[in-house]
């Protein structure tokens, strides 16, 4: 069954109060499927001068259950040669599994670069929760990351932190993003790794770990207690990214040559998948080959 796509959820409180940045640059918007593109649409809020080329590294999809090392190197290779092919003024990383294993590798091998990564929201649940007990829902290989004690030691030490490190999430997102629906029974399966678990029950807000559930968030809401927020941090990596661009001085070249939208390998149902480009300001998908462009 196909449905409408529409845009990610949009958070009213902050949308109401902000004007767009008039700022103006190449970004390049970086995950490892369609997750990131919520983060463009908050990017193209924010930023509507701007141009967005994205890059998703469909080849090692999902990274969530990719091994360490590996991903790490093949992330700042793969950066470093799109930097120099694409000539962006600043880098998002869209994706919290490679923000929270790369950001730092990624920096010290292009300090010449902004980077903007994408880190669980929980010093914003921490703010918000009333309970003091908050959730985390993320790839399995975010969970287990210091990045992430480190977070929750920082911003929140005063709660108890329950994180979940789902395994089939990002695969649910890349469907609906197509246009499926996942039975409610799957999502709710999903929901109960996180609500399941000890004090789980105490959970207000959750903190989204993965860029891929800003897509799942309506289906998750559905399947779990209704006074939870679930926090997506899409608007403030928009944000930073727009402090970031007015910041810097820009390179001079036509932004005509953006927009543009690769995949280092066909991803499943790509023609399904194009379909729903539009709406993120993509018209067509392309096969990721540096030396071509
Ligand atoms: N979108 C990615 C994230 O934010 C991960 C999905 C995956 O490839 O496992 O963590």
């Amino acid at each position: 069954m196909t449905q409408a796509l529409s845009l990610p959820n949009r958070d009213k409180t902050v949308e109401e109060a902000f004007l767009p940045s008039q700022a103006e640059g190449r970004l390049l918007a970086f995950d490892s499927g369609i997750g990131g593109l919520g983060v463009v649409a908050a990017l193209r809020r924010h930023l509507p001068l701007a141009g967005i080329d994205y890059l998703a590294d469909t080849a090692l999809f999902p990274y969530g259950e990719q091994d360490d090392a590996v991903l790490s190197r093949h992330i700042v290779t793969l950066i470093d040669r799109a930097i120099e092919t694409i000539r962006p003024d600043a880098v998002v990383i869209a994706c919290n599994t490679a923000s929270t294993l790369a950001l730092t590798a990624l920096r010290e091998k292009r300090p010449d670069i902004p980077f903007i990564g994408c880190v669980p929201a929980v010093r914003w649940a921490a703010r918000i929760s009333q309970s003091r007990v908050i959730g985390l829902l993320a790839t399995r290989a975010t969970v287990r990351r210091p990045y992430v004690a480190a977070l929750h030691e920082q911003y929140a030490p005063d709660c108890t932190l329950v994180a979940y490190g789902a395994r089939y999430l990002a695969d649910y997102a890349e469907a609906v993003f197509r246009g499926e629906t996942i039975d409610p029974e799957l999502m709710r399966q999903e929901a109960m790794g996180l609500f399941g678990q000890p004090n789980g029950e105490r959970i207000d807000a959750v903190a989204l770990g993965c860029t891929h559930y800003t897509f799942l968030v309506e289906a998750l809401r559905a399947v779990s207690p209704p006074h939870v927020a679930w926090l997506d941090p899409a608007n403030a990596v928009a944000r930073q990214t727009a402090s970031v661009l007015e910041a810097r001085v820009m390179k001079d070249m036509p932004l005509k040559e953006t927009n543009r939208l690769w995949f280092t390998a066909p991803p499943k149902d790509s023609a399904l998948l194009e379909e729903h480009l539009l709406p993120f300001g993509y018209s067509h998908a392309g096969l990721w080959k540096p030396r071509s462009l």
